[in-house]
Formats: structure tokens, C-alpha cells, sequence
């Protein structure tokens, strides 16, 4: 696991700056937060892992249900409902084309740049421009910031599941 790869370097640490053996609240003040993932090895160490572990995937899973959920919303007060099937595949056409696991065939990057300015897009960019022959409609600018364009990937990803 990689984990336990980063560990070793971390122990192997331990003994150059003098604190093996010392209280984990000691090594960890010693060390102070150089960054969150030499925290987080200390969480798992001073645990003993598994526990520490699975809250941590407990918590992002929870993390990425929240921000699915407030995608759904922005599907719908942002007008892209009007358009898409978020759960069905390219062919199945409203107006645009379904986007079911759309994120399987653009990086985030480009969906990201798709809907946050699908104007300059349609303009600037080769495979947008292509979509626009095919679809024959642009794809209106509808205000969205990247951080609701995040949410509405999530979203997608987890309609496309
Ligand atoms: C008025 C209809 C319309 C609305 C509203 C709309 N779209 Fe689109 N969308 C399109 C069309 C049509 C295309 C294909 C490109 C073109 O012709 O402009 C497209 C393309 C896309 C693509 C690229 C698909 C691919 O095949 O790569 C994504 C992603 C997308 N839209 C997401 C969204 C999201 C998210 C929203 C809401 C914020 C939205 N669209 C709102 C019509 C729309």
C-alpha cells in the first residue's frame, strides 16, 4: 500500500530529529504541520491505521455527496435540464447531447471550460466547434462559476454510476 511506503520514510525520520520514542503529541509539535499528509501519517500511526483510514474515506465519500447533491440543483436553476439528459448516453439527444459519462471522454479541464464559457469555446476550441456542427445549436452561456461546475461534474459522475 502506498501508505505504508510514506511511513517508512517518516520513521526512518524519527530518530535523525531525536524524538523516537517520545508521546505522538510531542513528535507531532516537534515536526509541526509541514503538510497534511506527514498529519495524517501521524493520525494513522498513533491509531494504529485501519480506524483513522476508513473515517477519512467516510468523510470524503460524504464530501462528494454533498457537492453531487448541490449539482443536481444547479442542473436544474441553471437551465442545463432544458438541454441534457445528465444520465443518459451522447446519442440519446434533447437539445445538446446526453451526458452520461461524459467525464470518461473530456477531461475535466475541457468540461470545466464547456460550461463555465461555452461561448469562447464554440469559437476557440477544435472539438466544441465540432459539437456545434453536429448539434446545430450553441450551448448558451449560463453563468456558472467554476466551483458549480465542479459540483455539476460530480453530479454527472454520480447519475453515470
Ligand atoms: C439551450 C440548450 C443548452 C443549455 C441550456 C445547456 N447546454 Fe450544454 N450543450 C448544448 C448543445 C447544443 C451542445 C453541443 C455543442 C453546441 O452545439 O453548442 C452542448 C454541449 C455540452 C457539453 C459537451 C458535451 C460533449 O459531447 O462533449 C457539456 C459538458 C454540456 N453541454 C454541459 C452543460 C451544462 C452543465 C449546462 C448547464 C450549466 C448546459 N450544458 C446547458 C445545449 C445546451
Amino acid at each position: 500500500m502506498v501508505l505504508s511506503g510514506r511511513s517508512s520514510v517518516v520513521e526512518r525520520q524519527l530518530p535523525k530529529l531525536g524524538v523516537a520514542g517520545s508521546n505522538p503529541v510531542a513528535r507531532f509539535k516537534i515536526l509541526g504541520m509541514r503538510n497534511i499528509t506527514t498529519l495524517l501519517m501521524f493520525m494513522l500511526l498513533a491509531c494504529g491505521g485501519s480506524k483513522e483510514e476508513k473515517k477519512q474515506t467516510s468523510e470524503i465519500k460524504t464530501e462528494q455527496i454533498d457537492l453531487a447533491k448541490r449539482g443536481e440543483e444547479l442542473f436544474k436553476t441553471k437551465g442545463c435540464i432544458a438541454c441534457h439528459y445528465p444520465n443518459k448516453e451522447r446519442k440519446e439527444k434533447l437539445v445538446g447531447p446526453g451526458l452520461r459519462n461524459i467525464h470518461k471522454e473530456r477531461s475535466e479541464e475541457w468540461l470545466i471550460a464547456m460550461i463555465t464559457k461555452p461561448d469562447s469555446m464554440l469559437k476557440y476550441d477544435e472539438e466544441a466547434k465540432k459539437l456545434l456542427k453536429e448539434y446545430g445549436t450553441p450551448m448558451p452561456n449560463q453563468n456558472v462559476s467554476l466551483e458549480e461546475a465542479k459540483a455539476i461534474i460530480e453530479y454527472i459522475k454520480k447519475v453515470s454510476e
